[in-house]
Formats: structure tokens, sequence, C-alpha cells
């Protein structure tokens, strides 16, 4: 079974306005030949202007987050549905910052994964551990117990991925070793042959957490590290690119 297709993406948060799609622009401009899949996830409010300015591009457009309803009186949120019909084709979801800041449950992210298999989005579930977890030797077990809790059947034969990003390294410089990092996809990759049988082999393992043009190549290189998903360092063509090149 040949290895899945590795993913990039680049995780704006809430950061970006309307100039930023010079950015995304350059981003396309300079990609090249690459064997990666690569995707920009801006905010909300600017995946409609990137994804015009992205259209006939390598580059797709994805969603930060979306509720788990599909429709309704949900004030201040955004549905799946409405991400894909401005023009995203993937979501983040579970990332570490709405688990902490807005108290999502592994229940929640997985309802969020079934809303966005409905509206045809790709999900990038994001699972990771905080230091004292990892310290008290927790690591695997949060991890794996959050794979388990976030991702819902339904996947079973849709193209997902998950992104392993210790809550630790997100914004901090630090990183885990290498081997720590394949230690934790292994233990990933085993989960999701378990809950998906053969089909649990073909999902790209993301490493998330301070990747940036100097550590890239490394991180990219390990066993189980199926691409990165990218906060800081996506925000500046330049470095995003050095970091695709590096796959
Ligand atoms: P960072 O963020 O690359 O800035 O550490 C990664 C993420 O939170 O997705």
């Amino acid at each position: 079974m040949t290895a899945p297709q590795p993913l990039i993406a680049g995780n704006w948060k809430m950061n970006g306005l309307g100039a930023s799609v010079e950015e995304a622009r350059a981003v396309a401009a300079g990609i090249g030949e690459s064997r990666a899949r690569v995707a920009i996830c801006p905010p909300a409010i600017l995946i409609h202007r990137l994804a015009q300015a992205l259209a006939g591009t390598a580059v797709l457009v994805g969603g930060q987050d979306h509720h788990w309803d599909d429709a309704g009186a949900f004030t201040g949120d955004v549905s799946a549905e409405m991400l894909a019909d401005a023009g995203a084709s993937l979501a983040i979801l579970g990332h570490s910052e709405r688990r902490a800041g807005y108290r999502e449950t592994d229940a929640d992210v997985s309802a969020k994964v079934g809303a966005a298999l409905r509206a045809g989005l790709e999900p990038i579930v994001c699972v990771g551990e905080t230091l004292e977890q990892r310290k008290a030797g927790e690591a695997l077990a949060v991890v794996t117990g959050q794979v388990r809790g976030s991702l819902p059947a339904d996947l079973a034969g849709k193209a997902f991925s998950v992104a392993y990003e210790p809550v630790w390294a997100i914004g901090t410089g630090l990183t885990p070793t290498t081997p720590e990092i394949e230690e934790v996809h292994r233990a990933i990759r085993a989960t999701l042959v378990e809950m998906f049988g053969e089909a649990g082999k073909s999902a790209p393992i993301l490493y998330g957490g301070s990747v940036k043009p100097s550590n890239a190549a490394e991180i990219l290189h390990a066993d189980e590290v199926g691409g990165a998903l990218v906060g800081g360092a996506s925000l500046k063509a330049e470095d995003f690119l050095a970091i695709i090149r590096a796959v």
C-alpha cells in the first residue's frame, strides 16, 4: 500500500485581512511541482476571497471550525455548508484552542466531523496532550482517547486526516523530539487501523506545533508523519513555501 499523499495545511487562526489574499497568491505562484496537497485555512470571512484568488491553482482553501448543526438559530456561528458554499474544501476541527477556549469535547468534535462530511468538507481532526499530561506519562492515552472519541464511524471510506498537535508545542517554538513524534504518530495509526480497518492506513497523520522552515524537513520525513498543520509560519508565503518544499 502506498503512503498517503502528504498534506500541508496553513492555519491562519484569527489573523489576516483582505490584503492577506496577496500572501495566498504568492504561495500559489511559488509552489511549483509539489508532492504534497497544500491548503490555506483563513478566517471564515476570507474564505470566499481566497477561493476566488486561488481558483485554478494547486492551493486548496479550508475553514478553521464550524457548527455541528447544518443550520438554525445559532447567532454568530457558521455552518459547514456555508464554508463549502464559500469555496472551502477542508475544515480544521477540534483544534486545542477550541477544546481549551470553548470547552469543545470529543463528542462535540465528532458531531462537527459529521457536519463536515454532510457538507462535503474533508475534516482535519486535531488531537494533542498538554504539558502536564505528557509529564505524567499520559500522552499516548490522551491522544488515542481523543482519536477514538472525535472520529465518528461514518468517516470510514471518506477522505480525512488527523493532526497531532501537542498543546505545549503550539506557538511556543518548542517541538517534541523526532522519536517522540514518531511514537505518537504510530499510536494514532494503530488506533485508526483498529477503528477503520484497512481504510485506517490511508489517512495522513499531520504533525502541528511550531513547524518552521528550519525543522520542517526532519519532522516531515519522520515515520508516519504525513504532512503538517502550520500556524505562525503559514502567515508568510516565503516561510510556508519553504515548509512545502521540505516535503
Ligand atoms: P504554530 O500553530 O505552528 O503557530 O505552533 C500550529 C497550530 O496551532 O495549528
